[in-house]
């Protein structure tokens, strides 16, 4: 694999990696999968992570004991850097390289608003997901949302002097300008991606919390039209 260096990272990889450290995305990823109810999931459970970036979030479940993993990004630079056990590959989250009713839990953590078209893009993701999902699965999704805690994150990024003063600010806002085109179509539409979502899964789980939506969904016998 190429080795990673801040030049061959685009402008966008290059904020997300100076976002947080690797550890503390890290101590980030097992807080919410513990928020999610990870402890009570079997550690034996076939999990895969879509859209998993460079697989900190693949390290917190390997963490917290799971073994059998494996992760999906688009990105090459990305997937380079994970260096753990899972089994890692570059690819698509529209089409899954796995095998039908093949995985127990399916985690998608920042990628959905990402998708360039809604809500095509979210359904074939979400039909595949379904589609690799064992009967008793879970999809586990967490995502943007836009609280009144996010707007506020959003007016404190976009000043200067937070920019300055800040990685973490410079950062969120390097990446907000780079993904503004879909993080503001994700944004501007809740209620056709909850609708998305329930037609392919039944909801056990929906939070929204510090700007983040928190949910845990069950395969529907059959989707709905
Ligand atoms: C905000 S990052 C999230 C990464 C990781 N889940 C995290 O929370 O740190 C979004 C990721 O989605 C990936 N991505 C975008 N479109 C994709 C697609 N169609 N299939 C797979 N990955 C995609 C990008 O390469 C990027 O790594």
């Amino acid at each position: 694999m190429e080795s990673v260096t801040s030049d061959n990272l685009s402008a966008w990889e290059h904020a997300y990696s100076q976002f947080e450290t690797p550890e503390e995305e890290i101590a980030k990823f097992t807080a919410r999968l513990l928020a999610l109810g990870a402890d009570a999931w079997p550690r034996q459970a076939q999990v895969v992570e879509l859209f998993c970036g460079r697989g900190n979030g693949l390290r917190a479940l390997e963490r917290l004991g799971f073994r059998h993993l494996a992760g999906l990004d688009l990105s090459p630079t990305l997937v380079a850097q994970y260096s753990g056990g899972a089994d890692c590959a570059v690819g698509d989250c529209r089409v899954l390289p796995y095998e039908d009713e093949s995985n127990d839990i399916v985690i998608v953590q920042g990628g959905l608003h990402h998708l360039h078209e809604l809500p095509d893009d979210l359904a074939r993701v979400l039909a595949e997901a379904r589609r690799v999902l064992r009967r008793d699965g879970r999809l586990v999704v967490v995502e943007p949302w836009l609280t009144p805690f996010l707007s506020f994150v959003h007016f404190v990024c976009a000043l200067r002097p937070a920019q300055l003063l800040s990685r973490k600010m410079w950062a969120l806002a390097t990446m907000i300008e780079h993904e503004r085109e879909t993080y503001e179509q994700w944004l501007a539409q809740p209620d056709l991606i909850l609708r998305e979502i329930r037609r392919s899964f039944d909801i056990a789980m929906l939070r929204f919390r510090l700007g983040k939506l928190m949910l845990v969904g069950r395969p529907r016998r059959q989707a709905q039209k």
